[in-house]
């Protein structure tokens, strides 16, 4: 098997992703400290910063208790190990309910974080929020699909864009969002011919998980692609390490070595 390991070599911009689309897949990955943005440094072109953290991280059920100084602290953390890669933001729950309000959270991003771009949940509703952001010079990715900012609302995570209208429905919210300024597209579980229909009908790469492999990028959550978060496995995340094992192993090595005092020996003494 040969694996890509082309190595990115100066900092991604936003004109970095709008030139990408049908020219080469992107690959993003979320990340919440320094010590993993700083393995996925040069490797990736986009880091998220995901309110997921509330879970993984966490320990929450869901994402809606992610607030303002939670994602700022994680961001800083990520801008402090990776410097190549473009870092969004994931405005959390509550923080874009207005103009105003999206406006003055994000604004606070811009000016505390390094992060270049921030990422705002929902369709055609958000338009002018993301319209806002984007005349003030914040540059903004969209989200539709399953948004999990909406899983209360909606009783649950559910697929989209199984039926005919439900297809309409989301190229309408991509067409919007493209309109408002915003320069890539997060496309979550939807049916794959929806995915593929958001694509062709935007000229903004769009960024799939759990949609499928006909949009312009793909994005995983770290913990899920690497197995460490072993509560759930959604059937989207391809496990590419079992993480979650391979620390188990290890940690019952470091155990019994201390118990039997075998560590420290001479070596890892002063
Ligand atoms: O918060 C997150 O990690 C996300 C991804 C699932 C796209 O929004």
């Amino acid at each position: 098997m040969s694996i890509h390991t082309k190595k990115i070599e100066k900092k991604v911009t936003v004109s970095t992703i709008r030139n990408m689309k049908s020219v080469e897949p992107i690959t993003m990955i979320t990340a919440y400290d320094t010590l993993f943005a700083k393995l996925f440094d040069g490797k990736v072109e986009m880091i998220l910063v995901g309110d997921s953290l509330n879970m993984s991280f966490s320990g929450k059920p869901d994402t809606l208790s992610a607030n303002m100084e939670m994602m700022i602290y994680h961001t800083k953390a990520v801008c402090n190990g990776a410097k190549l890669p473009l870092i969004v933001f994931d405005m959390p729950f509550g923080s874009y309910t207005t103009k105003d309000r999206a406006l003055k959270n994000a604004t606070r991003v811009y000016r505390e974080t390094d992060a270049q771009a921030v990422k705002i949940e929902g369709g055609k509703e958000r338009a002018k929020i993301i319209k806002t952001l984007t005349n003030n010079s914040i540059a903004v990715v969209g989200h539709i699909g399953l948004m999990p900012q909406f899983v209360r609302s909606e009783g649950g995570y559910k697929v989209k864009g199984k039926n005919e209208n439900n297809i309409k429905a989301l190229v309408e919210d991509a067409i919007a969002i493209e309109k408002a300024g915003a320069f890539a597209l997060v496309v979550e579980g939807v049916k794959s011919e929806a995915a593929k229909a958001i694509t062709d009908a935007v000229s903004i790469p769009t960024i799939g998980i759990g949609a499928g492999i006909d949009t312009d990028g793909q994005v995983l959550v770290w913990s899920d692609m690497f197995g460490f978060f072993e509560d759930f496995k959604p059937k989207f995340a391809k496990q590419y390490l079992n993480g979650a094992k391979l620390i188990k192993n290890a940690l019952d090595e470091y155990v019994d070595e201390v118990k039997n005092r075998k560590f420290p020996t001479d070596e890892f003494t002063y």
